[in-house]
């Protein structure tokens, strides 16, 4: 049998059939045992070079978090020990998934407080960037935050709320609320702007990028406006929306969005990293980083 190229390797949807568990809500035993010494270490490297940069960028309650649940340098962590510490917090437990799951089940999940966390972890090579959420990004970046009783509450609604919006056909919309908030929000503390989205603090170069760079802009959040959206997948955020306090979230939770969805409905959608004359800018960017990559790909 042909060896795979290691960065053709799949999991769960993207994997297509062969990715599909036999149980309907997609869960497998996470299976600890089976991690392999390599698969500790590669976990042990993401984790030290991330705590090292996070101290005085991630928000307190992403740091707090972390120190209160068994994760730690040594190993990969065994869900059923998150589970008992969150599920004592916030109600919340954690779940393995091979990769990606359908929306629908996604959604389902967390409407039940249950956090899928895919149960792989990237190869060595692939340190920097993973187009799938592995166990590293999963747990590392989402579950401190899962600690926090408004982000616990929000990512439920969150699934509520996801199940609505598919029966109506205008997922995009509120994608772009969870992508702008759970994975790549900013917010605002009394010493500086600080991280809670997991995209970026499980990613080594965007937690800089998001904080430190010049390129990018730190717009206030407004529901309205990142509604209309679209985002980058591929790369680093153009815009990130700034939250004033996480309890910012709470409020979120509680807003009915059909009539946000019929007024969206059919109006212009924003570039990533457009800037509007409505919007509250902190910080201006000067958009270099993704011009260089465009002047790039003209070439
Ligand atoms: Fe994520």
């Amino acid at each position: 049998m042909q060896a795979q190229a290691p960065t053709q390797t799949r999991h769960g949807l993207a994997a297509g059939e062969a990715g599909r568990p036999a149980r309907a809500d997609w869960t497998i035993p996470q299976d600890w045992a089976r991690y392999t010494a390599t698969e500790h270490a590669v976990w042990k490297t993401l984790f030290e070079r991330q705590s090292r940069l996070l101290p005085g960028r991630a928000c307190d309650a992403f740091v707090q978090g972390m120190r209160d649940l068994p994760i730690g340098p040594e190993q990969i962590p065994d869900f059923e020990r998150l589970s008992e510490i969150l599920m004592a917090r916030t109600g919340w437990q954690v779940v393995a998934v091979p990769g990606l799951v359908p929306d629908e089940v996604f959604f389902e999940h967390l409407a039940n407080r249950r956090f899928p966390a895919g149960h792989f972890i990237r190869q060595p090579h692939e340190l920097d960037y993973l187009e799938e959420p592995d166990v590293f990004h999963d747990v590392f970046g989402h579950v401190p935050m899962l600690m926090n009783p408004a982000i616990a509450d929000y990512i439920q609604a969150y699934g509520v709320g996801g199940l609505r919006a598919q029966q109506l056909g205008v997922l995009d919309k509120l994608a772009r609320v969870y992508w702008y908030t759970v994975e790549f929000g900013l917010v605002q503390q009394a010493e500086g702007l600080r991280i809670y989205g997991a995209g970026i603090a499980s990613s080594y170069t965007e937690t800089v990028f998001a904080l430190d760079d010049p390129s990018p802009n730190r717009i206030a959040f407004d529901l309205e406006r990142v509604m209309r959206t679209r985002y980058r997948i591929d790369d680093f955020q153009e815009s990130y929306f700034v939250i004033d306090d996480l309890d910012q979230l709470l409020e979120l939770a509680r807003i009915d969005f059909a009539p946000l969805y019929a007024r969206t409905q059919g109006q212009a959608e924003h570039a990533p990293g457009s800037v509007l004359a409505s919007d509250r800018v902190l910080v201006r960017g000067t958009g270099t980083y993704h011009a260089a990559k465009n002047a790039k790909n003209l070439v």
